[in-house]
């Protein structure tokens, strides 16, 4: 199968040892693999599957491209970016998932990013309903058919070939590429799982190629029974991509949902120690949605499969929104 891609990301991204984190945690070796540094837009793990929807796209000669998301997403930033670099048009809805939030959750971060790449921002009320959300950009996209425009759709919600996996596939041989030939020890891999196509298309790929690595998600929106039928989703969707079946058996899809509380945008203090821990001994970003909560998974994965052991970290991005949640940040950072 080759399903058209355009370049958009900065490959293949870095794997480096976390030392002092490693020192610190005094369990299993860290190793992280930067996909915050997917260049585009300041980087993150959407880089690599929007190489595949802005492929699609162009491929249907799209001029215009609608995706939605919650107000601080990286991936509706991203998209924006990446519409602006291919000369498209694009439509950003973002919805209100998170409560509570202030002036910089609004207009700082991801959403200063949207506006500058041009994108033109629609708001939706509500942020836990996949297929209203999408069904509403269908109407966007309805509208600007009939006004003699060509637009292209990102959806959220299951029922669509997941086309970001595939970049997560093509990860997973960069991933075991770098393992062979840079020597490396990597025991099992942990990852955020949100729409879950980096984890499901990291699974698949190590699969498809005969890696038998683990792959543990981090949940960072949904529990994790809900959170398995969208990987299994992905899976199927997959190996209907790929002209393929059994790739991937039931219990290889882990998924823990113990670092995402109180829900889906609000901080923990597991991650904010994993942030403080990441800034203060590394040098390395974590943001509070997504990569605060995974990192703070691996870390208590690393302690618990002890020492001799090396856990690979995916580090999927988010910079951006670490300042749609300065005053957070701010007391944070003040406080310790
Ligand atoms: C920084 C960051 N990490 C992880 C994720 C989760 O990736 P996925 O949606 O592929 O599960 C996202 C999703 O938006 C993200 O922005």
């Amino acid at each position: 199968m080759t399903a058209p891609r355009v370049s958009l990301a900065h490959l293949p991204t870095p794997i480096e040892a976390l030392p002092r984190l490693s020192e610190d945690i005094g369990g299993a070796n860290l190793l992280v693999k930067r996909d915050d540094c997917t260049g585009l837009a300041m980087g993150g793990n959407k880089a690599r599957q929007l190489e595949f929807y802005f492929g699609d796209a162009l491929a249907q000669g799209a001029d215009t491209v609608l995706i939605t998301g919650a107000v601080q997403s990286n991936y509706v930033r991203m998209t924006a970016a990446a519409a602006a670099k291919l000369g498209m048009t694009c439509h950003v809805q973002l919805e209100e998932r998170v409560d509570d939030v202030g002036v910089a959750y609004r207009e700082s971060g991801n959403v200063l990013l949207d506006q500058l790449f041009g994108a033109q921002i629609h708001r939706f009320p509500v942020g836990e309903d996949d297929v209203a959300a999408d069904a509403q950009l269908d109407r966007f996209a309805n509208e600007l058919r009939a006004a003699g425009r060509n637009p292209y759709v990102i959806h959220l919600g299951l029922g669509h070939p997941p086309l970001g996996a595939l970049g997560y596939m093509e990860a997973a041989r960069e991933i075991l590429e770098q393992q062979h030939t840079e020597q490396l020890q990597i025991d099992e891999i942990i990852v955020a799982s949100g729409s879950g196509q980096t984890h499901a298309g990291l699974l698949y790929g190590l699969r498809t190629r005969g890696s038998d690595l683990p792959v543990i998600g981090i949940c960072v929106r949904r529990d994790q029974s809900t959170q398995l039928l969208r990987i299994q989703d992905h899976v199927s969707g997959l190996d209907a991509l790929t002209s393929q079946a059994d790739v991937v058996c039931p219990d290889d899809i882990v998924l823990v949902d113990d670092f995402l509380w109180p829900s889906y945008g609000v901080s923990n203090g597991h991650s904010e120690t994993a942030m403080l821990k990441a800034a203060r001994l590394e040098g390395l970003i974590v943001d509070p949605v997504y990569t605060a909560k995974s990192l703070a998974g691996a870390l208590h994965r690393a302690t618990q499969i002890g020492a001799g052991k090396s856990v690979l970290y995916l580090h999927t991005g988010g910079t951006p929104a670490l300042f749609g949640y300065q005053p957070e940040v701010t007391a944070l950072a003040a406080n310790n």
